[in-house]
C-alpha cells in the first residue's frame, strides 16, 4: 500500500493522477483486489482486514483529493502565465498605406494624357509676375487679376495662382510643336466648402503650325478625356473668358449624382462645371516670341475631380488628414 501513497504524491499532472485513481479505486483496481482477497482469509481476521482496508481507502482518497487540488491549481497558474496579455506593450500590427485620393486622381489624369503623348512638366511653385500674369495676357492692373488673388513675396514674386505659367516656361525653353501637361499645387486666397488656399491643377497645352490646331481638336480630346474619367456622361462647352485664350470655354459634364435630373450638388441645373479651356490667344505667343503657330490650352482642378469621383461633400476634408475618411478610398 505504501507505494500507492508515494505514487499519488509524485504524480506530475492531473492526467497522470487520474490514471493512478483508476489503478487504485477502479473496479479492477488494487483496493477491489484486496477486498476480493479478504473472502479467502480466515473468518476471525476478516473484520480487522476490512477495517485496515477501509482506513487505507479513506486515507488514499484524502491524499488523492489534496494532490488533485494542488495539481489543478498549479496547472491553472501555468496556463494563466502562458496566456497573459501585456497591456503596456506597443501594438506591432502594421497596415499598408495608400495614395491620397487627390494624388490617385492626379495619377489617373496624367495617365490619360501620357497615353495621348503629352509630356509632363512641373514648373515652379514660387513664380514671378511675368510668368504667372503678364505673359498670359494679364497686364498689371487688369481687372481679371482680381479673380486670382494670392500670396505675394517681395520683388514681384508670388505663389502661383494657376499652372498656366508652366505653359510660358515650356514655350520659352523649347520650340513648337508642343504637347504638354503640368500637374501641381497652386494657391489662392479662398476658403469655403469648395475652395482651399492650396489645391492642385493640371494644365494642358498643345502648339503646332498655324492652322493645324482647331477648336474641334480641343473638343475631341476633352470629351474623350471626360468620358475616360467619369464614364458615360454628356459634355457641353459654354462660352467663357480667360485672358490667355480666345475663344474660351468652360466645360460641363452632366451631373454624376443625379444623372442630369437636377439636385443640390449641381444647383438643380443638371450640369457640373469641370474645366476651363480655349484656343491660345496670339498675345501669349507674342510674349514668348512664337510666330505662325496655333494651339489650344486647358486647365482643371484635381480636387474637384476627386470630389466628384468619390462623392465627397466638403473639399476641405481632403486636407484634414483624417485616416477614417481617407481609408474609405483604399
Ligand atoms: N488657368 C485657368 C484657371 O486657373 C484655367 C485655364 C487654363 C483656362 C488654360 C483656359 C486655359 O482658372
Amino acid at each position: 500500500m505504501k507505494e500507492w501513497y508515494n505514487k499519488i504524491n509524485e504524480a506530475q499532472s492531473v492526467d497522470a493522477l487520474e490514471e493512478i485513481r483508476i489503478a487504485v479505486f477502479g473496479k479492477k483496481g488494487i483496493l477491489a483486489a484486496e477486498f476480493a482477497k479478504m473472502k479467502t482469509a480466515p473468518n476471525e481476521q476478516k473484520a480487522q482486514i476490512a477495517k485496515d482496508l477501509n482506513n487505507h481507502k479513506t486515507a488514499l482518497m484524502n491524499e488523492f483529493t489534496a494532490k488533485k487540488i494542488a495539481l489543478q491549481t498549479q496547472e491553472l497558474q501555468e496556463a494563466m502565465k502562458a496566456e497573459a496579455i501585456d497591456v503596456s506593450m506597443f501594438s506591432t500590427k502594421s497596415s499598408a498605406g495608400a495614395l491620397h485620393p487627390v494624388m490617385e486622381t492626379m495619377d489617373r489624369i496624367v495617365e490619360y494624357f501620357s497615353s495621348m503623348n503629352f509630356a509632363v512638366k512641373t514648373g515652379q511653385i514660387v513664380e514671378d509676375d511675368f510668368h504667372n500674369f503678364e505673359a498670359l495676357n494679364l497686364p498689371k492692373y487688369h481687372p481679371a487679376r482680381d479673380m486670382q488673388d494670392t500670396f505675394y513675396f517681395k520683388d514681384e514674386m508670388l505663389l502661383r495662382t494657376h499652372t498656366s505659367p508652366v505653359q510660358i516656361r515650356t514655350m520659352l525653353e523649347s520650340k513648337p510643336p508642343i504637347r504638354m501637361i503640368a500637374p501641381g499645387a497652386v494657391f489662392r486666397r479662398d476658403y469655403d466648402l469648395t475652395h482651399t488656399p492650396m489645391f492642385h491643377q493640371i494644365e494642358g497645352l498643345l502648339v503646332d503650325e498655324e492652322g493645324k490646331v482647331s477648336f474641334a481638336n480641343l473638343k475631341f480630346i476633352l470629351e474623350d478625356f471626360l468620358k475616360y474619367m467619369f464614364g458615360d456622361v454628356a459634355v457641353r462647352f459654354r462660352p467663357s473668358f480667360f485672358p490667355f485664350t480666345e475663344p474660351s470655354a468652360e466645360v460641363d459634364i452632366s451631373c454624376v449624382f443625379c444623372k442630369g435630373e437636377g439636385c443640390r450638388v449641381c444647383s438643380h441645373t443638371g450640369w457640373l462645371e469641370v474645366l476651363g479651356c480655349g484656343i491660345v490667344d496670339q498675345n501669349v505667343f507674342k510674349a514668348v516670341e512664337y510666330k505662325n503657330v496655333s494651339g489650344y490650352a486647358f486647365g482643371l482642378g484635381v480636387e474637384r475631380f476627386a470630389m466628384l469621383i468619390h462623392q465627397i461633400g466638403d473639399l476641405r476634408s481632403l486636407f484634414e488628414g483624417d485616416i477614417k475618411l481617407l481609408e474609405q478610398f483604399q
